[in-house]
Protein backbone atom coordinates (compact mmCIF):
# COMPACT_ATOMS: atom_id res chain seq x y z
CA UNK A 1 0.00 0.00 0.00
CA UNK A 2 1.42 3.63 -1.04
CA UNK A 3 1.21 6.16 1.61
CA UNK A 4 -2.03 8.34 1.15
CA UNK A 5 -3.26 11.17 3.27
CA UNK A 6 -5.99 9.95 5.36
CA UNK A 7 -8.87 12.96 4.40
CA UNK A 8 -9.62 13.73 8.04
CA UNK A 9 -6.05 15.14 8.92
CA UNK A 10 -7.07 18.62 7.73
CA UNK A 11 -10.58 18.82 9.72
CA UNK A 12 -8.27 17.37 12.98
CA UNK A 13 -5.83 19.73 12.93
CA UNK A 14 -8.47 22.73 12.05
CA UNK A 15 -10.80 21.82 15.04
CA UNK A 16 -7.96 21.08 17.14
CA UNK A 17 -9.56 23.47 19.95
CA UNK A 18 -13.56 23.12 19.18
CA UNK A 19 -15.08 22.70 22.52
CA UNK A 20 -18.49 22.46 20.38
CA UNK A 21 -18.40 19.29 18.56
CA UNK A 22 -21.17 18.83 16.20
CA UNK A 23 -18.51 16.45 14.24
CA UNK A 24 -18.04 12.77 15.74
CA UNK A 25 -20.59 9.95 14.70
CA UNK A 26 -20.78 8.07 17.46
CA UNK A 27 -23.64 7.96 19.90
CA UNK A 28 -23.32 8.06 23.41
CA UNK A 29 -20.07 7.17 25.13
CA UNK A 30 -20.06 4.44 27.86
CA UNK A 31 -17.45 4.61 30.61
CA UNK A 32 -16.06 1.49 31.96
CA UNK A 33 -17.61 1.52 35.00
CA UNK A 34 -20.81 1.70 33.37
CA UNK A 35 -20.49 -1.65 32.06
CA UNK A 36 -19.40 -3.16 35.36
CA UNK A 37 -22.66 -1.43 36.83
CA UNK A 38 -24.82 -2.88 34.40
CA UNK A 39 -23.16 -6.46 34.43
CA UNK A 40 -23.27 -6.65 38.39
CA UNK A 41 -26.70 -5.27 38.20
CA UNK A 42 -27.92 -8.15 36.02
CA UNK A 43 -25.73 -10.80 38.49
CA UNK A 44 -23.17 -11.13 36.05
CA UNK A 45 -20.37 -11.10 38.37
CA UNK A 46 -18.05 -13.78 36.74
CA UNK A 47 -17.79 -11.36 33.61
CA UNK A 48 -16.41 -8.36 35.83
CA UNK A 49 -14.05 -11.16 37.85
CA UNK A 50 -12.64 -12.00 34.20
CA UNK A 51 -12.09 -8.27 33.67
CA UNK A 52 -10.33 -7.96 36.82
CA UNK A 53 -8.26 -11.47 36.49
CA UNK A 54 -7.50 -12.12 33.44
CA UNK A 55 -4.49 -13.43 31.81
CA UNK A 56 -2.83 -11.37 29.46
CA UNK A 57 -1.53 -14.30 26.95
CA UNK A 58 -2.72 -13.86 23.16
CA UNK A 59 -5.98 -13.81 22.59
CA UNK A 60 -7.12 -16.60 19.56
CA UNK A 61 -6.69 -15.23 15.33
CA UNK A 62 -10.16 -13.97 15.11
CA UNK A 63 -11.22 -13.26 18.84
CA UNK A 64 -11.94 -15.70 21.65
CA UNK A 65 -14.86 -17.98 20.79
CA UNK A 66 -16.83 -16.59 24.23
CA UNK A 67 -17.07 -12.81 22.51
CA UNK A 68 -17.69 -14.70 18.79
CA UNK A 69 -20.97 -16.69 20.55
CA UNK A 70 -22.04 -13.16 21.77
CA UNK A 71 -21.77 -11.67 18.09
CA UNK A 72 -23.05 -14.31 16.69
CA UNK A 73 -26.43 -13.92 18.81
CA UNK A 74 -27.01 -10.42 16.56
CA UNK A 75 -27.49 -12.92 13.47
CA UNK A 76 -29.80 -15.23 11.98
CA UNK A 77 -29.44 -18.89 11.74
CA UNK A 78 -26.70 -18.59 8.79
CA UNK A 79 -24.32 -16.83 10.88
CA UNK A 80 -22.52 -18.75 14.09
CA UNK A 81 -19.26 -18.15 16.33
CA UNK A 82 -17.51 -19.57 13.49
CA UNK A 83 -18.68 -17.22 10.76
CA UNK A 84 -17.28 -14.66 12.76
CA UNK A 85 -13.79 -13.00 12.76
CA UNK A 86 -12.60 -10.31 15.64
CA UNK A 87 -10.81 -6.76 14.71
CA UNK A 88 -9.32 -4.21 16.93
CA UNK A 89 -11.99 -2.00 15.45
CA UNK A 90 -13.56 -1.68 12.23
CA UNK A 91 -11.43 0.23 9.89
CA UNK A 92 -8.23 -2.57 9.85
CA UNK A 93 -12.16 -5.00 9.15
CA UNK A 94 -12.28 -2.89 6.18
CA UNK A 95 -8.65 -2.86 4.58
CA UNK A 96 -8.12 -6.73 5.90
CA UNK A 97 -11.35 -7.78 3.89
CA UNK A 98 -10.33 -5.71 0.59
CA UNK A 99 -6.49 -7.53 1.24
CA UNK A 100 -7.65 -10.65 1.35
CA UNK A 101 -10.20 -10.62 -1.75
CA UNK A 102 -8.78 -8.49 -4.46
CA UNK A 103 -5.29 -7.92 -6.27
CA UNK A 104 -3.98 -5.83 -9.35
CA UNK A 105 -5.71 -8.36 -11.47
CA UNK A 106 -9.14 -7.43 -10.12
CA UNK A 107 -11.98 -4.71 -10.12
CA UNK A 108 -14.20 -3.26 -7.55
CA UNK A 109 -17.08 -1.29 -6.80
CA UNK A 110 -17.23 1.86 -4.49
CA UNK A 111 -18.85 4.46 -3.73
CA UNK A 112 -18.84 8.03 -2.98
CA UNK A 113 -19.13 10.54 -0.98
CA UNK A 114 -18.18 7.79 1.84
CA UNK A 115 -15.94 7.16 4.79
CA UNK A 116 -12.47 7.15 3.16
CA UNK A 117 -11.36 3.29 4.16
CA UNK A 118 -15.11 2.23 2.58
CA UNK A 119 -14.52 4.01 -0.15
CA UNK A 120 -10.11 3.40 -0.68
CA UNK A 121 -9.71 0.05 0.89
CA UNK A 122 -9.92 -2.11 -2.28
CA UNK A 123 -7.43 0.94 -3.89
CA UNK A 124 -5.66 0.37 -0.97
CA UNK A 125 -5.46 -3.59 -1.37
CA UNK A 126 -4.22 -2.91 -5.25
CA UNK A 127 -7.75 -3.21 -7.06
CA UNK A 128 -8.96 -1.44 -10.16
CA UNK A 129 -11.90 0.63 -8.93
CA UNK A 130 -15.55 2.73 -10.23
CA UNK A 131 -16.07 4.92 -8.14
CA UNK A 132 -20.13 5.66 -8.53
CA UNK A 133 -21.04 9.18 -7.35
CA UNK A 134 -24.25 9.09 -5.04
CA UNK A 135 -26.69 12.66 -5.23
CA UNK A 136 -28.74 14.57 -2.60
CA UNK A 137 -31.81 14.41 -5.46
CA UNK A 138 -31.83 10.73 -5.49
CA UNK A 139 -31.74 10.87 -1.57
CA UNK A 140 -28.07 10.07 -1.37
CA UNK A 141 -29.96 5.87 -2.61
CA UNK A 142 -27.45 3.21 -4.63
CA UNK A 143 -29.00 2.83 -8.38
CA UNK A 144 -28.52 -0.58 -9.47
CA UNK A 145 -28.61 0.19 -12.92
CA UNK A 146 -25.15 2.20 -12.53
CA UNK A 147 -24.21 -0.31 -10.61
CA UNK A 148 -24.50 -3.45 -13.61
CA UNK A 149 -23.65 -0.66 -15.65
CA UNK A 150 -19.89 -0.74 -13.97
CA UNK A 151 -19.32 -4.21 -14.02
CA UNK A 152 -16.52 -5.88 -15.69
CA UNK A 153 -15.25 -9.15 -16.41
CA UNK A 154 -12.44 -9.27 -13.24
CA UNK A 155 -15.10 -7.39 -10.89
CA UNK A 156 -14.83 -9.42 -7.72
CA UNK A 157 -15.60 -6.88 -5.19
CA UNK A 158 -18.58 -3.98 -4.03
CA UNK A 159 -18.15 -1.99 -1.17
CA UNK A 160 -21.32 0.08 0.06
CA UNK A 161 -22.13 1.59 3.97
CA UNK A 162 -25.63 0.90 5.06
CA UNK A 163 -26.95 3.24 7.15
CA UNK A 164 -25.14 5.95 4.97
CA UNK A 165 -22.40 8.20 6.32
CA UNK A 166 -22.14 11.10 5.88
CA UNK A 167 -26.00 11.36 5.65
CA UNK A 168 -27.78 8.92 7.48
CA UNK A 169 -30.00 7.64 5.00
CA UNK A 170 -30.61 4.19 4.03
CA UNK A 171 -31.33 1.94 0.88
CA UNK A 172 -34.32 0.09 0.39
CA UNK A 173 -35.29 -3.51 0.74
CA UNK A 174 -35.82 -3.36 -3.15
CA UNK A 175 -32.50 -1.97 -3.88
CA UNK A 176 -30.67 -4.21 -0.90
CA UNK A 177 -32.22 -7.34 -2.80
CA UNK A 178 -31.51 -5.96 -6.50
CA UNK A 179 -27.92 -5.14 -5.56
CA UNK A 180 -27.49 -8.61 -4.25
CA UNK A 181 -29.19 -10.28 -7.10
CA UNK A 182 -26.39 -8.22 -9.23
CA UNK A 183 -23.66 -9.46 -7.50
CA UNK A 184 -24.73 -13.35 -7.31
CA UNK A 185 -25.29 -13.15 -11.15
CA UNK A 186 -21.17 -12.06 -11.63
CA UNK A 187 -20.11 -14.09 -8.12
CA UNK A 188 -19.30 -10.43 -6.58
CA UNK A 189 -18.93 -10.18 -2.78
CA UNK A 190 -20.54 -7.32 -0.80
CA UNK A 191 -18.92 -5.88 1.78
CA UNK A 192 -21.85 -3.78 3.70
CA UNK A 193 -20.08 -1.52 6.04
CA UNK A 194 -22.99 -1.73 8.91
CA UNK A 195 -21.26 0.24 11.49
CA UNK A 196 -25.12 2.35 12.36
CA UNK A 197 -27.34 -0.10 12.24
CA UNK A 198 -29.21 -0.81 14.65
CA UNK A 199 -29.34 2.74 15.27
CA UNK A 200 -32.18 3.04 12.76
CA UNK A 201 -34.70 5.92 13.92
CA UNK A 202 -37.03 3.67 13.42
CA UNK A 203 -36.95 -0.07 13.87
CA UNK A 204 -38.99 -0.74 11.13
CA UNK A 205 -36.41 0.59 8.51
CA UNK A 206 -33.46 -1.98 9.61
CA UNK A 207 -32.04 -4.17 6.61
CA UNK A 208 -31.42 -7.46 6.83
CA UNK A 209 -27.22 -7.73 7.94
CA UNK A 210 -25.35 -8.35 4.59
CA UNK A 211 -23.97 -11.35 6.04
CA UNK A 212 -27.42 -12.99 6.85
CA UNK A 213 -28.94 -11.97 3.44
CA UNK A 214 -26.45 -13.13 0.96
CA UNK A 215 -23.68 -16.16 0.78
CA UNK A 216 -21.15 -14.14 -0.53
CA UNK A 217 -22.00 -10.71 1.63
CA UNK A 218 -20.16 -9.61 4.54
CA UNK A 219 -21.02 -7.60 7.27
CA UNK A 220 -18.75 -4.80 9.19
CA UNK A 221 -19.79 -3.85 12.41
CA UNK A 222 -17.98 -1.90 15.39
CA UNK A 223 -18.84 -1.36 19.15
CA UNK A 224 -17.91 2.54 18.29
CA UNK A 225 -20.70 3.70 16.94
CA UNK A 226 -24.56 1.55 18.09
CA UNK A 227 -22.88 1.33 21.93
CA UNK A 228 -20.49 3.94 21.62
CA UNK A 229 -17.51 1.96 22.59
CA UNK A 230 -15.40 3.69 20.55
CA UNK A 231 -13.02 3.02 22.88
CA UNK A 232 -13.37 -0.60 23.63
CA UNK A 233 -11.28 -0.65 19.76
CA UNK A 234 -13.05 -4.15 18.75
CA UNK A 235 -15.16 -4.75 15.50
CA UNK A 236 -16.07 -7.44 13.36
CA UNK A 237 -16.83 -9.39 10.13
CA UNK A 238 -19.61 -11.76 10.11
CA UNK A 239 -19.60 -14.01 6.53
CA UNK A 240 -21.41 -16.90 5.83
CA UNK A 241 -18.56 -18.34 3.43
CA UNK A 242 -16.27 -20.23 5.78
CA UNK A 243 -13.27 -20.43 3.08
CA UNK A 244 -12.88 -16.60 3.06
CA UNK A 245 -12.98 -16.13 6.46
CA UNK A 246 -9.69 -18.35 6.69
CA UNK A 247 -8.21 -16.26 4.01
CA UNK A 248 -9.15 -12.68 5.84
CA UNK A 249 -7.72 -14.58 9.35
CA UNK A 250 -4.74 -15.11 7.48
CA UNK A 251 -4.10 -11.82 6.22
CA UNK A 252 -5.14 -10.42 9.51
CA UNK A 253 -2.14 -11.76 10.24
CA UNK A 254 0.30 -10.09 9.05
CA UNK A 255 -1.55 -6.67 10.45
CA UNK A 256 -2.03 -7.66 14.26
CA UNK A 257 -1.60 -10.78 16.33
CA UNK A 258 -4.85 -10.26 18.32
CA UNK A 259 -7.38 -8.16 19.72
CA UNK A 260 -7.11 -7.51 23.60
CA UNK A 261 -8.60 -9.35 26.27
CA UNK A 262 -9.78 -6.59 28.13
CA UNK A 263 -11.41 -5.42 25.54
CA UNK A 264 -13.00 -8.68 23.98
CA UNK A 265 -14.36 -8.92 28.16
CA UNK A 266 -15.48 -5.23 27.53
CA UNK A 267 -17.07 -5.87 24.45
CA UNK A 268 -19.27 -9.11 26.01
CA UNK A 269 -20.18 -6.59 28.52
CA UNK A 270 -21.28 -4.39 26.40
CA UNK A 271 -23.64 -6.62 24.27
CA UNK A 272 -24.75 -8.24 27.31
CA UNK A 273 -26.12 -4.73 27.97
CA UNK A 274 -26.97 -4.00 24.37
CA UNK A 275 -30.76 -3.88 24.64
CA UNK A 276 -30.11 -1.22 27.24
CA UNK A 277 -27.22 0.96 25.73
CA UNK A 278 -29.32 1.06 22.04
CA UNK A 279 -32.92 1.98 23.90
CA UNK A 280 -30.86 4.78 25.59
CA UNK A 281 -28.49 6.21 22.91
CA UNK A 282 -31.55 5.97 20.40
CA UNK A 283 -33.67 8.18 23.11
CA UNK A 284 -30.94 10.43 22.82
CA UNK A 285 -30.59 10.71 18.76
CA UNK A 286 -34.56 11.39 18.52
CA UNK A 287 -34.14 13.83 20.67
CA UNK A 288 -31.64 15.86 19.00
CA UNK A 289 -32.95 14.92 15.74
CA UNK A 290 -36.01 16.86 16.70
CA UNK A 291 -34.07 19.63 17.63
CA UNK A 292 -31.81 19.34 14.19
CA UNK A 293 -35.47 19.19 12.51
CA UNK A 294 -36.30 22.69 13.86
CA UNK A 295 -32.94 24.03 13.38
CA UNK A 296 -33.46 23.49 9.79
CA UNK A 297 -37.05 24.25 9.51
CA UNK A 298 -35.63 28.14 11.39
CA UNK A 299 -32.82 28.30 9.36
CA UNK A 300 -34.23 26.99 5.63
CA UNK A 301 -32.67 29.84 4.24
CA UNK A 302 -29.49 28.56 4.42
CA UNK A 303 -29.27 24.98 5.47
CA UNK A 304 -31.42 21.87 3.69
CA UNK A 305 -30.57 18.12 3.85
CA UNK A 306 -32.33 14.82 2.93
CA UNK A 307 -33.69 14.22 6.36
CA UNK A 308 -32.07 10.94 8.08
CA UNK A 309 -33.45 7.67 9.40
CA UNK A 310 -30.63 6.24 10.78
CA UNK A 311 -27.63 6.63 12.74
CA UNK A 312 -26.12 9.78 14.55
CA UNK A 313 -24.90 11.94 11.52
CA UNK A 314 -26.77 13.98 8.60
CA UNK A 315 -25.30 15.09 5.69
CA UNK A 316 -26.12 19.04 5.41
CA UNK A 317 -26.04 21.64 2.82
CA UNK A 318 -25.04 24.87 3.50
CA UNK A 319 -26.79 27.75 1.12
CA UNK A 320 -24.96 30.55 2.12
CA UNK A 321 -22.02 32.24 0.68
CA UNK A 322 -19.50 29.90 1.35
CA UNK A 323 -18.03 26.53 1.13
CA UNK A 324 -18.40 24.00 3.92
CA UNK A 325 -14.18 24.28 4.03
CA UNK A 326 -14.70 27.62 4.30
CA UNK A 327 -17.50 27.28 6.72
CA UNK A 328 -15.85 24.36 8.83
CA UNK A 329 -12.72 27.10 9.51
CA UNK A 330 -15.02 29.66 10.37
CA UNK A 331 -17.04 27.80 12.91
CA UNK A 332 -13.85 26.30 14.11
CA UNK A 333 -12.84 29.87 15.36
CA UNK A 334 -16.27 30.31 17.57
CA UNK A 335 -15.25 26.71 18.69
CA UNK A 336 -17.44 24.68 16.38
CA UNK A 337 -16.53 21.68 14.57
CA UNK A 338 -18.40 20.25 11.53
CA UNK A 339 -17.21 17.85 9.12
CA UNK A 340 -16.66 19.56 5.33
CA UNK A 341 -17.15 17.66 1.81
CA UNK A 342 -13.24 17.34 1.70
CA UNK A 343 -13.45 14.41 4.68
CA UNK A 344 -15.82 12.00 2.32
CA UNK A 345 -14.28 12.52 -1.11
CA UNK A 346 -11.36 13.39 -2.78
CA UNK A 347 -13.12 15.00 -6.02
CA UNK A 348 -14.49 18.52 -5.69
CA UNK A 349 -17.91 17.10 -4.67
CA UNK A 350 -20.81 18.95 -3.07
CA UNK A 351 -18.56 21.23 -1.54
CA UNK A 352 -21.31 22.85 0.12
CA UNK A 353 -22.40 19.53 1.98
CA UNK A 354 -20.64 19.32 5.57
CA UNK A 355 -21.90 16.39 7.79
CA UNK A 356 -23.02 17.30 11.33
CA UNK A 357 -23.01 14.52 14.56
CA UNK A 358 -26.18 14.22 17.48
CA UNK A 359 -25.41 10.98 18.72
CA UNK A 360 -23.75 12.32 22.00
CA UNK A 361 -25.86 13.63 25.32
CA UNK A 362 -24.21 17.31 25.16
CA UNK A 363 -25.26 18.21 21.63
CA UNK A 364 -28.29 20.51 22.26
CA UNK A 365 -25.41 22.77 23.71
CA UNK A 366 -22.98 22.49 20.67
CA UNK A 367 -26.43 23.26 18.25
CA UNK A 368 -26.93 26.27 20.50
CA UNK A 369 -23.51 27.50 20.00
CA UNK A 370 -23.97 26.97 15.77
CA UNK A 371 -27.73 29.02 16.72
CA UNK A 372 -25.63 31.79 17.93
CA UNK A 373 -23.05 32.32 15.07
CA UNK A 374 -26.17 31.58 12.35
CA UNK A 375 -28.13 34.44 14.30
CA UNK A 376 -24.57 36.48 14.57
CA UNK A 377 -23.79 35.83 10.59
CA UNK A 378 -26.86 35.76 8.64
CA UNK A 379 -27.09 39.61 7.86
CA UNK A 380 -24.06 39.16 6.24
CA UNK A 381 -24.41 35.96 4.35
CA UNK A 382 -27.86 37.86 3.17
CA UNK A 383 -26.23 40.77 2.27
CA UNK A 384 -22.99 38.59 0.23
CA UNK A 385 -25.78 36.53 -1.27
CA UNK A 386 -27.97 39.15 -2.89
C1 LIG B 1 -18.62 4.06 8.01
C2 LIG B 1 -17.53 3.73 9.00
N1 LIG B 1 -16.91 2.55 8.93
C3 LIG B 1 -15.93 2.21 9.78
C4 LIG B 1 -15.51 3.08 10.77
C5 LIG B 1 -14.37 2.69 11.67
O1 LIG B 1 -14.80 2.24 12.90
P1 LIG B 1 -13.80 1.88 14.11
O2 LIG B 1 -13.95 2.96 15.10
O3 LIG B 1 -14.27 0.60 14.66
O4 LIG B 1 -12.43 1.72 13.53
C6 LIG B 1 -16.12 4.34 10.88
C7 LIG B 1 -15.68 5.31 11.91
O5 LIG B 1 -15.97 6.48 11.86
C8 LIG B 1 -17.17 4.66 9.97
O6 LIG B 1 -17.81 5.84 10.04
Amino acid sequence: MTYREPWSKKHKRVTANTPFNLSNSFAEPLTSDELIRLSLERGDKDIVEQYQHHILTYTPNGGSLDLREEIAGLYGPAIGPENIVVFPGAQVALQTAANAIVDENCHSIVFTPAYQSVQQAPLHAGSEITKIRLDPESGWQIDPDQVEAAIKPNTKYMVFNEPFNPAGTLMSHKSQACLKDIAEKNGIYILSDEVYRLLEHDEKDRLPAMADFYDKGISAVTLSKPWGGCGITIGWLAMQDLDLKQKIIDTMYFATACPSRASEIQAIMTLRASDYILERNLKIIRHNVALLDQFVEKYREFFEWVRPVAGAIAYMKFKGPLSSEELGEQLAEHGISIKPAYVFSDEKLYTDYFRIGYGEAIMPKALDALIRFVEDHQKEWRSQLS
